[in-house]
């Protein structure tokens, strides 16, 4: 297989837009975001792993299109819940996105859990599906920390405030972009992702 010359970014987060044509900056490949596109299917993530969704929408989203697709699916797994939120991380407290409140169900969740077992990750997989809608591969990042016990830090989005690498002793979103984007689950996927495509 050789390396496709156009990727379409099948996601509608300009941040996540932003931050992967930073990390592909420097290999050749054109890269064009859904803004191109005026018919995109909606996909509905139904599957049961972070693989399975970030497939499913890079494959449906390749088939519609006839292009190449990249697509990402991504959530916190935390050990004491059994790996809760997960898939469900983004509707956690019940609405789509609704970040304050799925921080506060989750600091409610892990009250009274001992520090040694705060223990979480950020997971993100990307998956790059062909033009006829078939997986080429998926790649995954991890970003490893503990569940801070309350919100600290304005920076960034999501579980960021309640989320902190334990050799930083600070949540991510006391970090700055620059500093996420080194170790980030993202950027780590990103990385995988670049030197899976530089080797097709
Ligand atoms: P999605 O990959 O955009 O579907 O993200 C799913 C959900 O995971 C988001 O709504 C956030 O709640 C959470 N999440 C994913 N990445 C991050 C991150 O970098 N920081 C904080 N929360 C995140």
């Amino acid at each position: 297989m050789t390396m496709p010359e156009t990727i379409v970014i099948g996601t509608g987060n300009a941040h996540k837009v932003v931050e992967i044509r930073d990390a592909l900056r420097s290999v050749p490949v054109k890269l064009l975001d859904l803004t191109a596109f005026a018919d995109v299917p909606e996909v509905i993530e139904d599957r049961d792993s972070f693989a399975g969704n970030a497939s499913k929408k890079a494959c449906e989203i390749a088939q519609a299109l006839g292009c190449w697709v990249m697509a990402d699916d991504s959530g916190l797994v935390v050990d004491a819940l059994g790996g809760a939120p997960g898939i469900y991380s983004a509707r956690y407290a019940g609405e789509h996105g609704d970040y304050k409140a799925n921080n506060e169900k989750l600091l409610r969740e892990m009250a009274g859990v001992p520090e040694e077992k705060r223990g979480a990750r950020f997971v993100c997989v990307i998956a790059l599906a062909d033009p006829v809608g078939k997986v080429a591969f998926t790649v995954e990042g991890i970003f490893e920390g503990k569940i801070a016990q309350k919100e600290i830090g304005e920076n960034g989005f999501g579980y960021d405030p309640v989320f902190y690498p334990p050799e930083q002793g600070r949540t991510v979103a006391e970090m700055t972009l620059e500093e996420k984007n080194r170790v980030s689950h993202r950027a780590l996927a990103l990385k995988a992702f670049r030197k899976r495509l530089l080797g097709m």
